[in-house]
């Protein structure tokens, strides 16, 4: 049985975020602020060579420190039974510097750090592999996938006019969402109560069943609030399991928060990547091959590729097509996806790959974007479910004022500014998971919606209460919405953009089944005045049921519950994918344009706009849409200008593992930004027409900012982040 929160929240109003209230007033709780009696703090203990063998680790003085309760080692820690790709003590290798080796479990934090710096340990090093560059010739195919070929590329290659052939680069990046990861474990017998930090509630239940060998009901996992995911939260990383684990040994429950420094390699990492691209055209343009070859570094724990050539597959048409992935396994963390895996270091390449090609034609960047337009996916044929690009490129081109720009690079000046203009295509895949809901309409006219959903702070909540609410014609105020709890149905991981196109169907399909049920309540109540109708006939608003074809006739649902029985009306139901999903490919699309001021002197680059406009099917809601889109874009600007983990080639750590070093943009980086939606819905994807929006406005901002900043200095960057001393060197 679910319960119906009894908290409402009144001071609720349409366009607001559903969780506006509990955040400000600071009530919504996350993972890590739970409060659990008797809870023991955990720490984890990092190796601190980059790739070896833990010889020993002496705990004698850990032990005896102040409030110390457990230590756990690769030598003393108890052996679990199926694992991800993750270091929990079973064996002693070390495979990066940074990998948890130790966990000491203490009656405070403080404590337990404290006893931490007490363990001696010693190593068995041997050498490491860091150097990317260096390591190039032993770059090899990943174990899966990352080749795709079309057409003769060589023949294509020989009718050519004009070819560009450049290489691409792009850092590592760690996700750093503000909260980062935690998790509260405490076991009752064989049965295990955890908060996590997660974007996907039912994957962690499924890693802790699987890790200590116990049925997946056994493990009931929450997080009402997730504060930002990105990608690393859609792992069951080494602390979660850490976690559970201490709390077994030490008998009582345990929390386990990572420091900020900690959420730099234990927790994934977008890999670097070196990308190699060949685009060749014919005179007007026509794209007659497009080559592209990337190459990442993996880990030795897993062979995750940043699958950075693969939109190039489906981008623009093209006469020959080659496209192929390689990595260079190192000592350093897992990759893992980072907000738009693929797409969003894709599109810093071949986006500025098309800039230098459009150039090289004299053709303007979007006139050579729309001669090599792909009318259908160019990989099987087949028709996209709905595709706007055309109407993208032209709404933003037009709000953003390109045709008043100036072509010839480096001769718009204020002052001591270089003004530049630049633009690029944006583009992410549509997805969508099976999810089920219940809904459940109260007493008192409410609607309650549980589903195992989680919301990763971007406004799942506010979405689903709109679902419902359509359903019933009524203000979302009315519904209240329960997630992020195994015990609701369940629903999908939040990843992949897939979110709000695999919940929002599954509530307003539950939301109707429900409407139904009470339609089919009145419809056999004598007292009713909507007795002998056809249930199918009848529909909701505002609180009241109505025969559809004479409105006058309805009555308060309020009413109709009270005199059968007070009891709530429920319905659960599963959203079910397009039957004929697999004769259309799904996507979005969007036009990027951005503006620079660049230094003169200095060489200081400054943001001053970014206009988009993106073709996502139905948005769903302008605050929560847009904020996502605009959130996506301010990560495109740390992508062009700011971010990058810096790491040792000698110890293999991450020297800038903090936000005054990482750098990401400030309020004073970011200009204006404007983003528009078409709006135009994709039913043939889904009931509601929406797409999902997590990652595209990442995509393409990147490169539109490098673009601009080639227009306004006619200095081409093409490794990323285009910092001051790159600039100055170009
Ligand atoms: Mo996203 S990188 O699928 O959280």
């Amino acid at each position: 049985m679910i319960d119906t929160p009894l908290e409402q929240q009144p001071e609720r109003q349409l366009d607001h975020r559903y969780d506006a209230f509990v955040k400000v007033t600071g009530r919504a709780k996350y993972a890590a602020e739970f409060p659990v009696k008797n809870v023991a703090y955990a720490y984890i203990v990092q190796a601190t060579i980059p790739a070896g063998t833990v010889a020993a680790i002496d705990d004698a003085a850990a032990t005896r420190a102040s409030g110390v309760h457990s230590i756990l080692t690769p030598f003393n820690a108890p052996k679990l039974a199926e694992l991800g790709n993750v270091n929990v003590l079973q064996d002693t290798t070390v495979y990066y510097s940074g990998q948890p080796i130790a966990v000491v479990v203490a009656r405070s934090l403080p404590e337990a750090r404290s006893a931490a710096a007490l363990l001696h340990i010693t190593y068995k090093e041997q050498p490491a592999k860091l150097d990317f560059e260096g390591l190039l010739k032993d770059a090899r195919p990943p174990k899966r996938g990352g080749t795709s070929r079309r057409g003769d590329p060589d023949a294509s290659l020989a009718k050519a006019a004009a070819t560009i052939e450049q290489t691409y680069s792009t850092p590592v990046q760690n996700h750093n969402p503000m909260e980062p990861h935690a998790t509260i474990a405490a076991w009752d017998g064989d049965k295990l109560n955890v908060y996590d930090a997660t974007q996907g509630i039912t994957s962690v239940q499924q890693g802790l069943a699987r890790a200590f060998s116990i049925p997946q009901t056994n493990v009931h996992v929450e997080c009402p609030y997730t504060g930002g995911g990105f990608g690393c939260k859609g792992y069951v990383w080494s602390h979660t399991i850490l976690a559970a684990m201490a709390a077994k040994v030490a008998q009582r429950p345990v929390k386990l928060v990572l420091d900020r420094d900690q959420m730099f390699g234990p927790v994934g990492s977008r890999p670097n990547t070196r990308q190699h691209i060949k685009l060749a055209a014919s005179s007007d343009g026509k794209l007659l091959l497009q080559q592209h070859d990337s190459t990442c570094y993996t880990s030795f724990i897993s062979d995750w590729v940043e699958s950075a050539a693969n939109p190039t597959t489906l981008l623009y048409d093209s006469e020959s097509l080659s496209v192929s992935h390689l990595v260079v396994p190192l000592n350093l963390g897992m990759g893992t996806w980072m907000r738009a895996p693929g797409e969003a270091t894709n599109s810093v390449a071949l986006e500025i790959a098309f800039d230098e090609l459009a150039e090289k034609l004299n053709i303007d960047p979007i006139q050579l974007r729309l001669a090599n337009y792909a009318e259908k996916d160019p990989r099987n044929g087949k028709p996209w479910s709905s595709k706007h690009l055309r109407e993208a490129y032209a709404q933003a081109a037009e709000r953003f004022g390109w045709s008043k720009r100036n072509t010839q690079p480096g001769q718009l000046r204020e002052g001591n500014k270089l003004i530049g203009h630049g633009m690029a295509t944006a583009n992410y895949g549509a997805g969508r998971s099976p999810s089920s809901a219940i809904v459940r309409i109260l007493p008192n006219g409410r609607l309650f919606v549980g589903i195992g959903t989680q919301d990763l702070g971007t406004g799942t909540y506010t979405i689903l209460a709109q679902a419902a609410a359509l359903a019933f014609s009524i203000d979302p105020s009315l519904v209240d919405v329960k997630l992020g709890d195994t015990n609701l149905p369940r629903s999908g991981g939040s990843g992949g953009s897939t979110t709000a196109a695999s919940v929002c169907p599954a509530v307003y399909e539950a939301a109707s089944q429900a409407k139904l049920k009470l339609a089919q309540l009145a419809v056999a109540d004598t007292q009713s005045p909507l007795h002998g109708a056809t249930a199918e006939d009848l529909d909701a608003k505002d609180g009241k049921l109505f025969l559809k074809s004479a409105p006058d006739k309805s009555e308060t649902i309020t009413a109709l519950i009270a005199r059968n029985g007070g009891t709530p009306v429920e319905a659960t139901a599963t959203s079910e994918l397009a039957k004929d999903r697999d004769s259309f490919t799904s996507h979005s699309w969007g036009a990027v344009f951005a503006e620079v001021a660049v230094d003169a002197d200095t060489h200081m680059v400054h943001v001053r706009r970014v206009v988009a406009t993106y073709d996502i099917g139905t948005l769903l809601n302008d605050k929560t849409g847009i904020n996502q889109l605009t959130g996506g874009i301010v990560w495109g600007i740390s992508m062009a200008l700011h971010e990058q983990a810096l790491i040792d080639k000698k110890y293999g750590r991450t020297v800038n593992e903090n936000f005054a070093e990482y750098h990401v943009p400030v309020n004073a980086d970011v200009g204006e930004i404007d983003v528009t939606c078409l709006n135009i819905p994709d039913y043939r994807f889904n009931p509601l027409g929406a797409r999902g929006i997590g990652e595209i406005g990442i995509t393409g901002t990147a490169a539109a900012i490098a673009n601009a900043i080639y227009n306004a200095t006619g200095k081409r960057v093409r490794d990323l982040p285009i910092t001051l001393d790159k600039l100055m060197t170009a």
